[in-house]
């Protein structure tokens, strides 16, 4: 049975949560494949609000099996703290329902502290991240000298390990950034006492998933991040360290292409970005100002991890060709069409100007992106409440208009339109 994989198509936080939540009612295995816990996922059910940092979106049906794939970098401490939480507002969290993958890495504190010396030196180049030692965790994989999930099964060479790596980072943490070194026992004895509780969960994700899809079993595969934000083809180097795009799913879930049946890209009606780096349809007036909302509301522009004001702007199609080429998008989702309401008119960049040639696509060197101006389409708006609409028909004909020429801009179907945090509010096409 196939693999539906559900991928960002902007700069993250374009509703993924949500969407993953949608699929899972039909799905039997739900596996994040990348990232860690700098992602926030946020899904409504009923009266209930669940911010999801690792753990899949699938949780919040009774069944069904979540997987934190080996393409992750888990923080063992908000994993536990994660599953507690899961657990205290009345989830199943039992080890057979929750696998983790022995080839996944950790997340130790030495990282996190590495994270925010290398932001601080940076400076005013700072990529603005979510200091969760996402960066430091995959540099440690990359140089062969990470901590692999695995190692928490064996609690005296895990110990050893994490000593070892303690130590070595904290010489680091002194001589090139002038930081304070961690004391070790005191980080180790917490990521001790985690071990112990995860190690029942660790599973040889790579064999159990596709034993499982041999058995017909059906798998949705929840991005974390947005193309944008890709290691390699991502605003480098204003991105996450990880593979957020559909090549991830296969190394970081270790299954091979031909199972995978759907791309879906999941498209913010507008554009947000958190972070530093390039962002050509930015707004930083009051339009802007007024997409992000002042916080009042829980789904306003401000991050899920980090509480930070998201920058905001028109919806780039520019962005969303390259996401859709990348990933081999089959359909796209366009989320929080809701919040277009109220404009009197509404804009989509389909090209851009640079150095006075008219572009279709992103300059091959991401950072010419600072540097592009883009051409935009006007469209009219709406000032209807469209929340409680459930037929795209009763949509008024503005916003019909706007997801139709996002559907002739990308020549890609949309399949469905959100219009609200909560489960019915969500119009199939
Ligand atoms: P993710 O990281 O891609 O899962 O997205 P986030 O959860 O970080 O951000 C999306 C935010 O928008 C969350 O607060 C959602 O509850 C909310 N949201 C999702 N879809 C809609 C929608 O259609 N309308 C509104 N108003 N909010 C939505
Ligand atoms: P979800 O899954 C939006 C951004 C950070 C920063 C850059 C690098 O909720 O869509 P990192 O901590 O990963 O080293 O930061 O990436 N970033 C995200 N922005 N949504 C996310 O995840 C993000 N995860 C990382 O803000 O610009
Ligand atoms: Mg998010």
């Amino acid at each position: 049975m196939p693999i539906h994989v559900i991928v960002g198509a902007q700069w993250g936080d374009e509703g993924k949560g949500r969407v993953v939540d949608y699929f899972a009612a039909q799905s039997d295995i739900t596996a994040r494949y990348a990232g860690g816990d700098n992602a926030g996922h946020t899904v409504r059910v009923g009266d209930e609000t669940y911010k999801l940092h690792l753990v899949p979106s699938g949780i919040l049906y009774p069944n069904g099996i979540c997987v934190l794939g080996g393409g992750m970098v888990i923080n063992p401490l908000t994993l536990m703290r994660e599953l507690k939480q899961l657990a205290d507002r009345g989830i199943d969290i039992a080890p057979e329902r929750i696998w983790i993958a022995e080839n996944a890495h950790l997340i130790t504190p030495a990282h996190v502290a590495l994270d925010g010396a290398r932001e601080a030196q940076r400076g005013s180049a700072a990529i603005g991240t979510t200091k969760r030692g996402i960066g430091p965790a995959y540099t440690d994989k990359a140089a062969r000298s990470g901590l692999r999930a695995g190692m928490m099964a064996n609690a005296d060479l895990y110990r050893e390990r994490l000593t070892e790596h303690l130590i070595t980072h904290n010489k680091t943490l002194e001589a090139l950034y002038g930081a304070a070194p961690l004391d070790v026992d005191e980080a180790a004895a917490p990521l001790l006492e985690a071990a112990a509780f995860l190690a029942p969960y660790l599973t040889n994700v790579p064999l159990a998933l596709n034993e499982a899809l041999r058995d017909g079993k059906s798998v949705l595969a929840e991005g974390a991040q947005g193309t944008l934000l890709d290691l390699d083809h991502g605003s480098y180097p204003y991105v996450t360290s990880s593979s957020a795009t559909v090549g991830g799913v296969m190394t970081g879930l270790g299954v091979g292409p031909k199972v995978i049946e759907r791309v879906t890209g999941v498209v913010k009606a507008y554009s947000t970005r958190v972070g530093g780096g390039p962002f050509p349809t930015e707004l930083t007036g009051a339009l802007g100002d007024q997409l992000r909302g002042t916080g009042a509301n829980p789904w306003d522009e401000f991050g899920t991890t980090t509480g930070r004001p998201r920058r905001t702007g028109w919806l780039d199609v520019v962005v969303l060709r390259y996401a859709a080429r990348i990933n081999g998008l089959t359909d796209l989702i366009v989320t929080k069409l809701d919040i277009l309401s109220g404009f009197d008119s509404l804009q989509i960049a389909d090209r851009y100007t640079l150095d006075g040639t008219e572009i279709r696509e992103l300059p091959s060197d991401h950072a010419r992106l600072a540097d592009v101006t883009p051409i935009y389409g006007h469209l009219p708006g709406w000032h209807q409440d469209i929340m409680q609409v459930t037929d795209f028909e009763a949509l008024p004909d503005a916003a019909q208009d706007y997801i139709r020429r996002i559907e002739t801009l990308t020549d890609l179907p949309i399949r469905q339109v959100t219009v609200g945090p909560a489960r019915a509010q969500a119009i199939n096409r």
